[in-house]
């Protein structure tokens, strides 16, 4: 597939912008201090939805190897909470990809040195040099337009994988956060349900969460599985620590977005905090190694 088959299979930046536009100032009421907008990871002592972010940076620089001389890209980095730790926190440089010129505009204006982001979707990207180590941290869900035929959403996700191993230096890594369909069966997404409808067609225009198996098969000619841990328990407390943060500040949310939008986005994370405690969705952490370029066995 061409660079625009490929973009143009995955969600549209107005479809993107059907959520990610609402206003950074919304978000930043919910979201927590640095505006991570994917799970935090939490432990038994984590005291806050900040510190489980943080966990979360932390948990792919530390397999990664993410220090002061690492050159990061963050696929779908949305405002950088993430970003922002592993370049102010690790040393490292990273540089941010995402189809939201709100994001892009957020990320860039944080003035983080090291820190960078752009409009641009990753079937574009072109490096300037390789990098040691890729974090995709939820983005994948936005690569596969929903309604597609199976088939051709495990070929954008092989092109995405395919891409990423090109991308990478020797020795480098790909740490994935995704969330996927799990206990729903194969037709989950086209179910016309009043749940199903609500992320289809108010939350996530045009997006689908992926199935693991696709994603295996996706990566598997390319990259080898160093961790692989399904933590969907991490994502209803991210998700209720969000919505708690946007209850309490119903008042001022509602004035930027309207009562009617910043209500359905509580709804929207409500639900989501029930399908991950019914495991109909899950959360999993991956950490991928380029495979070998293949030699000639004799
Ligand atoms: C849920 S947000 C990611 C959250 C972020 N990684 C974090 O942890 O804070 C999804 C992001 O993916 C971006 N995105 C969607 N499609 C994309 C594509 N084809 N290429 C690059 N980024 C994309 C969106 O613009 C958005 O910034």
């Amino acid at each position: 597939l061409e660079h625009q088959d490929l973009q143009d299979r995955g969600a549209s930046m107005d479809a993107l912008a059907v959520h990610y536009e609402l206003g950074d100032d919304f978000y930043a009421l919910w979201l927590g201090g640095d505006m991570g907008y994917s799970s935090g990871l939490w432990t038994a002592d984590t005291p806050d939805i900040d510190a489980a972010q943080d966990n979360k940076a932390d948990y792919f620089a530390s397999r990664l190897d993410v220090g002061p001389s690492s050159r990061v890209l963050d696929v779908g980095c949305a405002w950088g909470g993430p970003a922002h730790r592993l370049a102010a926190h690790h040393g490292a440089t990273v540089h941010g990809l995402t189809r939201s010129p709100a994001h892009a505009g957020h990320v860039n204006g944080r003035g983080v040195p090291g820190l960078s982001a752009g409009l641009e979707g990753w079937a574009d990207h072109e490096p300037t040099a390789p990098y040691d180590a890729i974090v995709v941290l939820e983005a994948m869900e936005h690569f596969a337009q929903d309604g597609l035929p199976a088939a051709d959403r495990r070929e954008i996700y092989s092109a995405f994988f395919d891409r990423c191993h090109g991308w990478l230096a020797p020795g480098g890594g790909l740490g994935l956060q995704v969330f996927c369909l799990e206990n729903v069966g194969r037709d989950a997404a086209r179910r016309d349900t009043p749940l199903v409808r609500l992320i289809r067609e108010r939350v996530f225009p045009e997006a689908v969460p992926p199935y693991l198996a696709d994603l295996v098969e996706a990566w598997d000619p390319v990259f080898s599985v160093e961790v692989l841990e399904d933590q969907t328990s991490d994502y209803p407390k991210t998700l209720r620590a969000w919505r708690r943060a946007l209850v309490a500040n119903a008042d001022a949310a509602a004035a930027i977005t309207g009562a009617d939008v910043s209500a359905m986005v509580a709804r929207y994370l409500a639900a989501g905090e029930m399908l991950f405690r019914l495991h109909e969705w899950s959360l999993y952490r991956a950490v991928l190694r380029p495979r070998p370029k293949r030699r000639v066995l004799g």
